[in-house]
C-alpha cells in the first residue's frame, strides 16, 4: 500500500537578529534611528506574545521569499540524500510571494535549476499560517494516489518588508519574522498504519476573512493599486490589518478542537505521540491550547521566542530547530496543529 513519509527536513532563517528593544528604533527601511519610531517595548511584547526576537532579511533589495525557500529546500534535499532533479512536484506555501503572479514555486524551481521543458509540477497555496499543514495534506494525497513520488513542500515568508513600522502598526508589526522551512515527502510501500504521515485534517471559516488580511490591491477598483505614501491614513492598503482579540479566541478554540479530533480519529493518546508542534503565532495562544486540550507540557515544542511568527514556515522551522538541538529524534511521532488567516486551521500526525 502506497503511503507518504517525510524523507528530509530543512529550515533557514536570515542572520540579522532584531530584538524587541531594537525594534522600536527601526524606521521603515529597517535602519536604526536615535529616536523611538514605534511606541512599544520589550515588556509588552514578551508579556503579550512571548516573542523576544525575530530575524529579518538584509534590506538590500536582493532577497525574495523564494530565496528563503531555496535555502530551506536545499537543506531538506540534503537531509533526504536527494537532489532537486529527484523532485516531481513543488508545493510552495506563502502569504508573501515574490510578486503577485506567477507564484513563488516556479521561481524556486528555476533557482533549484530544474526548470525547462522537463520541469516538474509547481503549485502555490494560500492558507497563510495553515499553509504547511494544508500542503502536507495535498502532498499526502498526491503520493497515496500515485500522482507524484517525491514532493518538495516549502513554507517560506518574508514579512519584514510589508510591516507598518510605526505606532499605528505595532499590534501586527511586533509579531512577525522572516524564515523558511521545507520537507521532502516521498512514497513508501508499507502496511504499517503508524508509519509516515498518519493523519491530516484541514478546515476553514471564511466569515473570519477580514479579521486578518493584507490587501495591497483591490481588483474591484480602478486603479486597482492605489496609495499615497505621504498620507499615513490613506496607505493602510499596504499593511496587514488584524482584529487581534478575535483572531486569538478563534485560534485557541479551533486549535483545541482540531487537536482533540486528531487524537479521536486516529485512536492515539499522548503516550503514543512524542511532540506537539503548534503554529507559532503567540505563546499565549499555545499555552491556552495546551491547557484546554490537556496536552502534557513536556511534549510541547515552541520557537516563537526566537523567530516570532513566520506564518507558513513555523511548523518545519520549529521541528528542525529542535532536531538540531537534539530534542526531536528520527522516527519521532509529531502532532502539529495550526491556525491562520482565512480563518484556516488543521492538524497532522506524522513521523519525522
Ligand atoms: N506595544 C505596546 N502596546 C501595544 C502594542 C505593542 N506592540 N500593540 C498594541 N498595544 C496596545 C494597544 O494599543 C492597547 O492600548 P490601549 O489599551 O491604550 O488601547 C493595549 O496595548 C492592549 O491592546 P490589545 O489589542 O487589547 O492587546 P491584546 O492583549 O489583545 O494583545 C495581540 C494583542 C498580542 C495582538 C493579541 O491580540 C494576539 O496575539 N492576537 C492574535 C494575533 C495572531 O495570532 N496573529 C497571527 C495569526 S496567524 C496568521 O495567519 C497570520
Amino acid at each position: 500500500m502506497l503511503r507518504a513519509q517525510i524523507l528530509g527536513l530543512g529550515s533557514y532563517v536570515p542572520e540579522r537578529i532584531v530584538t524587541n528593544d531594537e525594534l522600536r528604533f527601526l524606521d521603515d527601511k529597517h535602519e536604526r534611528r536615535d529616536t523611538i519610531q514605534t511606541e512599544t517595548n520589550d515588556e509588552w511584547i514578551r508579556a503579550r506574545t512571548g516573542i523576544e526576537q525575530r530575524r529579518y532579511v538584509d534590506n538590500d533589495g536582493k532577497t525574495t521569499c523564494s530565496d528563503l525557500g531555496l535555502r530551506a529546500a536545499q537543506a531538506a534535499l540534503a537531509d533526504a540524500n536527494l537532489t532537486a532533479k529527484d523532485i516531481d512536484c513543488i508545493i510552495f506555501a506563502t502569504l508573501s510571494p515574490d510578486i503577485h503572479f506567477p507564484g513563488s514555486a516556479v521561481f524556486l524551481q528555476s533557482k533549484l535549476k530544474v526548470d525547462g521543458e522537463e520541469g516538474c509540477a509547481a503549485y502555490d497555496i494560500r492558507q497563510q499560517c495553515s499553509g504547511f499543514i494544508y500542503g502536507m495534506q495535498m502532498a499526502d494525497a498526491f503520493v497515496r494516489a500515485g500522482i507524484y513520488k517525491k514532493i518538495l513542500l516549502v513554507g517560506a515568508e518574508l514579512h519584514s518588508h510589508s510591516l507598518d513600522f510605526s505606532t499605528r502598526g505595532r499590534d501586527v508589526m511586533v509579531l512577525f519574522g522572516d524564515g523558511a522551512g521545507a520537507a521532502v515527502i516521498g512514497a513508501t510501500d508499507s502496511e504499517d498504519p503508524r508509519s509516515g504521515i498518519l493523519y491530516t485534517h484541514c478546515q476553514a471559516d471564511g466569515s473570519g476573512a477580514m479579521d486578518l488580511y493584507l490587501k495591497v490591491f483591490e481588483i474591484g477598483h480602478v486603479p486597482y493599486v492605489w496609495y499615497d505614501a505621504n498620507n499615513r491614513d490613506e496607505n493602510q492598503i499596504k499593511y496587514p490589518q488584524m482584529n487581534g482579540k478575535k483572531v486569538f479566541l478563534n485560534a485557541v478554540r479551533n486549535m483545541v478542537v482540531s487537536t482533540q479530533r486528531a487524537l479521536k480519529e486516529t485512536g492515539l493518546t499522548w503516550d503514543d505521540i512524542n511532540w506537539f508542534v503548534p503554529h507559532q503565532a503567540n505563546l499565549r495562544i499555545n499555552e491556552a491550547v495546551v491547557q484546554y486540550a490537556e496536552i502534557p507540557a513536556s511534549k510541547v515544542l515552541n520557537t516563537i521566542q526566537l523567530y516570532g511568527n513566520t506564518t507558513a514556515a513555523t511548523v518545519p522551522l520549529t521541528i528542525d530547530h529542535h532536531r538540531k538541538a537534539g530534542t526531536v529524534k528520527k522516527g519521532d511521532l509529531i502532532l502539529s496543529t495550526v491556525f491562520g488567516a482565512g480563518f484556516t486551521w488543521g492538524s497532522a500526525i506524522f513521523r519525522v
